[in-house]
């Protein structure tokens, strides 16, 4: 089987996404897969590496010696070529984190070549994405998300009948990023306009959330090749070092964030997020993979967010969940590839 990695692009989150292609080309099975890597650099332009290298196997610095041409005559050109390298390919697996890659941009190229990709379709992507629609949609379907204020436009700021609903902290979140870039955590409100300029310098549309004080869980959810879902056991994230929630040097750059699998919760509550993650990913139409991410205070679980293109960096919670399960990582990539050529 011939699979193209699709990687990097215009995100904040191109670096994560490198990593996530290392960790996939790493992880792919070679006595059954080609793999033909295709890097996205920042400004969007495409470049193909042949299929696997004449030495041997990628590796993660092949990988990111991969850049393409930087005279091109028309701004499409090497779009046009990956994109008859795409079509030839069968099978994508989109590893892009952010808009572009999982907003659903990519996914509706590959459905105009009408090759199989890994993952969601354009709609649950875009929705996905965007963390407003998101809780829209899985409000609409009685799933419990954090309490939040939409503050679409850049002139908008927090109408004070918002301020009392939501209360002191919030967290103010760009609508469509990843990683927790451009997240920060409010306590006092002489903070908010530097919180939401800073937000606003990934995504022009912002939320305000409810701080949930309490843990955060994530729950894997897995499309077997017969249709069916599987939700992984719990993970819950233990940030350990002076971060004050699971932010961007937390998921990446220090070591003293743990993952407990599975997080000690009693079966009751276990069962409760397992069956509100399968609920929210049928809510947002997914397809092939999701993590959706929890927060729980006293009482109740929150979704905070559905990612539909998780991490996949060797250290991510997605591959992890499923490892525990007995599931290694070659094997979880040999599940989703089968689904998506369905
Ligand atoms: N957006 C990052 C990659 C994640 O959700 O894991
Ligand atoms: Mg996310």
């Amino acid at each position: 089987t011939r699979i193209a990695v699709l990687f990097g692009g215009p995100s904040t989150e191109h670096d994560v996404s490198c990593s996530s292609a290392a960790g996939i080309i790493t992880h792919l099975d070679r006595s059954r897969y080609q793999v033909q890597p295709v890097r996205i650099s920042r400004d969007r332009r495409w470049a193909i590496g042949p299929v696997d290298t004449p030495e041997g196997v990628y590796t993660p610095d092949d990988l990111l010696r991969l850049t393409p041409a930087p005279a091109l005559t028309r701004p499409v050109t090497d779009l046009m070529s990956a994109s008859a390298a795409l079509a030839c390919a069968d099978v994508v697996f989109p590893a892009l984190h952010g808009p572009y890659g999982e907003d659903g941009t990519v996914q509706a190229l590959l459905e105009v070549l009408r090759v199989p990709y890994v993952g969601s379709g354009i709609a649950a992507s875009a929705a996905a994405m965007d963390k407003d629609v998101t809780k829209r949609l899985l409000a609409a379907d009685q799933l419990p998300v954090v309490p939040w204020a939409l503050l679409k436009h850049p002139a908008c700021t927090l109408e004070k009948a918002d301020r009392e609903r939501l209360g002191l902290p919030v967290f103010v979140k760009p609508a469509r990023s990843g990683s927790s870039i451009g997240v920060t955590r409010v306590d006092d409100w002489d903070s908010l306009p530097a919180a939401l300029s800073r937000a606003r310098r990934a995504d022009p549309k912002v939320l305000v959330e409810k701080a949930v004080i309490g843990r955060e869980i994530d729950i894997a959810v897995l499309q077997q090749p017969d249709g069916s879902l599987t939700a992984g056991p719990p993970l819950e994230i233990q940030v350990r070092g002076h971060q004050q929630f699971f932010d961007f040097d937390a998921k990446y750059r220090d070591n003293t964030t743990r993952f407990a699998i599975p997080a000690p919760l009693d079966d009751t509550l276990t069962h409760r997020l397992q069956s509100l993650a399968l609920t929210a990913f049928d809510s947002l139409g997914c397809f092939g993979l999701a993590r959706v991410d929890f927060l729980l205070d006293q009482t109740e679980p929150l979704i905070n967010e559905v990612n539909t293109l998780p991490g996949f960096t060797e250290a991510s919670q997605y591959p992890q969940i499923w490892a525990a399960t007995q599931l290694p990582y070659p094997k979880l990539l040999d599940t989703l590839i089968t689904s998506a050529l369905g």
